[in-house]
């Protein structure tokens, strides 16, 4: 399974703390199945001053770790970019993290705050698009106004945005919901991908195989295929 959206690059963000953190969670994502991650450390001006550029330097000491620890694992480096108004200056200095490319545009993972979606937004995807750059939404069955109405994502869906559900949100592991919310995206045929979002172990493990197990048994093996291996194979342009 591949999983394109994580937090194990350490000491970035609030996901893996340290070097011996991070390793055990990749230890757990190999036992889980996982061949491939992107990392997508939090891109939020204010409170995470990540960008493309400065998390290069992290990213290539981290692969020197894994190979140290003989950890079999492809790896590659992008982002969770937050909105907001930063996202502009980060398009012009070149600072944005992509995670891929869909549909001859760069994919990239954009987070809207989880209280809700803020006036513009869709200002902003309109923006990013005539850019060539797809968002793909984060977990929007976490985000608050989704929660509570789930036709908010109306214009994200009219702007044709991809839609990342957290593993965690399908198996219920999120509460009562975030679960529904989820399986209305997938029985709308909503969703692209499923991803862990892992943090730690303790409360979000890079754990995907569970809620493979979830889609195939509730929908079909042809749809897990597709959302944990084909799709996100697809972003990542493996051969
Ligand atoms: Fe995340």
């Amino acid at each position: 399974m591949i999983d394109l959206h994580c937090h194990l690059l350490p000491g970035v963000d609030d996901g893996a703390v340290n070097d011996a953190d991070s390793i055990v969670l990749f230890k757990q994502a190999i036992a889980d199945g996982i061949t491939h991650m992107v990392l997508t450390p939090h891109v939020h001006p204010g409170r995470y001053e990540n960008n493309r550029t400065n998390l290069q330097a992290p990213f290539v000491r981290l692969q020197a770790l894994l190979a140290e620890h003989n950890l079999d694992i492809n790896i590659a480096i992008a982002g969770e970019v937050r909105l907001s108004a930063e996202v502009l200056s980060m398009f012009a200095t070149k600072n944005l993290p992509f995670i891929g490319k869909f549909r001859g545009k760069d994919v990239m993972l954009l987070e809207f705050p989880h209280d809700g979606i803020p006036p513009g937004s869709d200002k902003l995807v309109d923006w990013l698009m005539q850019r060539d750059i797809l968002p793909i939404i984060a977990h929007p069955e976490r985000n608050k106004a989704i929660m509570r109405d789930i036709n908010k994502v109306g214009p994200f869906l009219e702007r044709g945005c991809l839609f990342q559900l957290t593993a965690m949100s399908v198996t219920g592991k999120f509460g009562e919901k975030a679960h529904e919310i989820a399986h209305r995206f997938l029985s709308n045929g909503w969703t692209t991908i499923i991803a862990s979002d892992a943090h730690n172990m303790k409360h979000r493990p890079p754990v995907l195989s569970e809620a493979y197990e979830c889609i195939e048994t509730q929908y079909s093996a042809d749809l897990a295929r597709q959302l944990f291996i084909d799709t996100p194979a697809e972003i990542i342009q493996l051969p």
